[in-house]
């Protein structure tokens, strides 16, 4: 089975085409780049897969199950099996490093419109379970911040609150991460690093990786594939080693 099957996908905002007859296959596990200037549509095609944005044709297929198909209560638990990591972290500012991880488990609690106080009981860090509270240290310890856990979110620096956004996506169990442009606003050094731990720890969970960016060199170190957007159409769905996908370099950048 394959993490993502997109056929012939077709988006179109009023009577603008943003993307044209797209189809691709992402295997279970694999890093892929989505990569394009802006405006590309590769926001578009990561909204596309958890139906945040509504495809006007084609279909795709999630762990083999057509989620165009999905009414609300399957849609809502497929969503809560992908993690979604933005260019904003995102994060809560006043609240402590773990509480905002704590959030992240949120979106796992499938019945939270039959039981709207199991949402919000996990809205404080103090009257959180200690089996949340454990949870979230672990992922912590995962991007390396246990040590930070009980400081301010806005004490951090902009590598840091990313990664504490990557733990707060794990607390979800994810099977797959929807990255849109997670190192954009970050310095070389920083979006480096994020990247990296970002690549192993997908790796180590056997996690499919989606990532959009515009750094061409981020596209092909962390990306197994390299999906490239131009002008609504796929243009290119490469192994990251294929010269054709080295010579775009100019183009993309
Ligand atoms: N909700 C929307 N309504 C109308 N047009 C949109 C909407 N969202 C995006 N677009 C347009 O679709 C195109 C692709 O946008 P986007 O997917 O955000 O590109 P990228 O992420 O590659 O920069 C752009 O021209 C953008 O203006
Ligand atoms: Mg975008």
């Amino acid at each position: 089975m394959n993490a993502i099957e997109v056929n012939h996908l077709s988006k179109s905002y009023a009577d603008f085409e943003v993307l044209r007859d797209i189809s691709f296959t992402i295997g279970v596990g694999e890093s892929i780049a989505i990569i394009g200037s802006n405006g590309a549509g590769k926001s578009t095609l990561l909204k596309c897969l958890t139906r945040i944005t509504e495809p006007s044709q084609g279909s795709i297929n999630i762990f083999g199950d057509p989620i165009l198909k999905f009414r609300t209560g399957a849609l809502r638990r497929m969503r809560s099996s992908i993690g979604v990591v933005f260019q904003k972290h995102n994060l809560v500012p006043r609240l402590s490093v773990l509480t905002n991880v704590i959030h992240g488990d949120i979106g796992r609690l499938h019945n939270v419109s039959k039981f709207p106080l199991a949402g919000i009981r996990n809205w404080g860090q103090i009257s959180a379970s200690n089996r949340t509270r454990k949870k979230a240290m672990e992922a912590l310890e995962m991007v390396s911040l246990s040590h930070l856990a009980l400081q301010r979110a806005d004490t951090l620096s902009g590598g840091q609150s990313q990664r504490v956004a990557i733990a707060r996506a794990l607390m979800q169990e994810p099977n797959m991460i929807l990255a849109d442009e997670p190192v954009a606003s970050l310095d070389p050094v920083a979006a480096n690093e994020v990247m990296s731990l970002f690549y192993d720890l997908c790796k180590n969970k056997n996690i499919t990786l989606i990532f959009t960016s515009h750094n061409v060199e981020h596209a092909l170190e962390y990306g197994n594939k390299v999906l490239a957007i131009k002008n609504g159409r796929l243009s290119l769905f490469k192994d990251s080693n294929s010269i054709e996908i080295k010579t775009l370099q100019a183009e993309y950048d």
